[in-house]
């Protein structure tokens, strides 16, 4: 079968952007740029040139054709922040979690991070590999096409390292486009208890020159919050790794107002991540800063807590992005279709606002924004095709089911991961 593709008769092409912007601020957000009636041609991976009307005639002998009539298509979701690889599950946390014990009470048992990362030690690299392949594949087939996976499981440097070296396999092995993120500063294993000072040394010292020097990541994340890293550790730590050429995605103000935001934007963070406590002080800090507030609503959602305050970030000219955070704990779902309603839902974004949270916004926030998450000429061609449907307004109107048809990724139809 050939490796270029017409799609033809798309009732609606959705996130076109023929300026190429790497973000969108603000009210800027509002502004989803779309064509009616649409073709488009992808070729050698790439999405190189799309219209109004029919196809133009020439000779496609050498085209797969695919007719779109009612569908839309939209550029893949670009997730730019999940703990995709783990060992095992946490419903007995759940449960604990009905009865009322809040995230730091299960993590002061020795609950949260501290479990999986138990777990972790115990699994293979291989084992790791294949069970994060398969939420992948999930993933893929809820129209996600790009995918940030953090460290953070390891809380030791063998198994920092065996789980960046998972995720480097994940890259190699899967079609998604991959960044990864270095978390050794997620919790104080327990044997570093009443020594975090020591533990946040053996982050430094050990652990950031081993990851460099293997490279095994792309970016670098500190949990700056109340119970688990101070602003000040996290700023050794950043300044450790961007000494190193890791710049910060950092994980802030999810537990209280704990100057991660502020700490984020001092060492120009990709990305502030969280963000349930922002007021007047951390919005000032981020709008002038090129740092993207990625709000985690399916962490909320599940644990139940205030939510960020995304209007006023909007209002205020902050550039907001949307993510899944999927993990055992706190989010147990990477479906980013979820994640647009959630958006709309829970923070009051308009549809045309999260999508483009869920999009470019998220590429921005992994780096990535030149090649993906909008339709533009010349970006890699991660897009997805919906199944019959009135509006772009339906996809986070209608939630809870999969409303995607085909799966499009580096130009090539993904026929395994859909379920029929
Ligand atoms: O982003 N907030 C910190 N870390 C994760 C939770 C990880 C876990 O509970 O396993 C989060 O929600
Ligand atoms: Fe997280």
């Amino acid at each position: 079968m050939s490796d270029n593709l017409i799609l033809k008769n798309i009732h609606t092409l959705a996130g076109v952007d023929n300026e190429a912007m790497l973000l969108k601020k603000g009210t800027a957000m509002g502004e989803l740029g779309m064509i009616s009636f649409a073709w488009m041609l992808i070729e050698e991976g790439k999405i190189s040139n799309f219209g109004e009307g029919q196809l133009p005639s020439a000779d496609y002998s050498n085209y797969e054709v695919l007719d779109c009539t009612g569908k839309m298509v939209f550029p893949s979701f670009c997730d730019s922040h999940t703990h995709l690889v783990f060992a095992g599950s946490r419903e007995i946390e759940y449960i604990d979690k009905i009865k009322g014990l809040s995230y730091e009470e299960i993590a002061r048992r020795g609950g949260g991070i501290l479990n999986s990362s138990r777990r972790l030690h115990d699994a293979t690299e291989e084992e790791l590999t294949e069970s994060a392949l398969n939420r992948l594949d999930e993933v893929i087939s809820y129209g996600t096409g790009a995918i940030e996976i953090k460290s953070g499981y390891g809380l030791n440097t063998a198994d920092e390292l065996k789980m960046l070296r998972v995720i480097r396999n994940l890259k190699a092995l899967s079609p998604l486009t991959i960044k990864s993120t270095f978390l050794g500063a997620h919790a104080v294993p327990t044997e570093y208890r009443g020594r975090q000072s020591e533990y946040v040394d053996l982050v430094i010292k050990e652990m950031i020159p081993m990851v460099v020097e293997e490279r095994l990541a792309d970016y670098i994340d500190v949990f700056c919050d109340k119970g688990f890293f101070t602003v000040d550790e996290t700023e050794r730590i950043l300044e450790a790794g961007i000494k190193y050429g890791l710049r910060p995605k950092i994980h802030a103000n999810e537990l209280d107002y704990s100057g991660g935001i502020q700490a984020g934007v001092k060492y120009n963070a990709l990305s502030v991540d969280h963000l349930e406590f922002t007021g007047d002080k951390e919005i000032a800090a981020l709008k002038n800063s090129e740092t993207m507030a990625t709000l985690l609503p399916g962490a909320a959602f599940f644990l139940n807590m205030i939510h960020a305050p995304a209007r006023s970030m909007i209002k205020a000219g902050v550039a907001v992005a949307l993510a899944s955070d999927f993990n055992p704990g706190s989010s147990p779902s990477g479906n980013m279709q979820l994640v647009l309603s959630m958006g709309c839902i829970m923070f009051r974004m308009l549809p045309t606002e999260a999508i483009n949270a869920c999009t470019i916004n998220g590429a921005y926030a992994m780096g990535i924004s030149d090649k993906l998450g909008t339709i533009t000429r010349g970006k890699i061609a991660n897009v997805f095709i919906t199944k019959p449907i009135p509006s772009i307004e339906y996809m986070p109107y209608y939630y809870g089911t999969n409303k995607i048809d085909t799966v499009i990724l580096n130009g090539k139809i993904i026929k395994d991961s859909i379920p029929v």
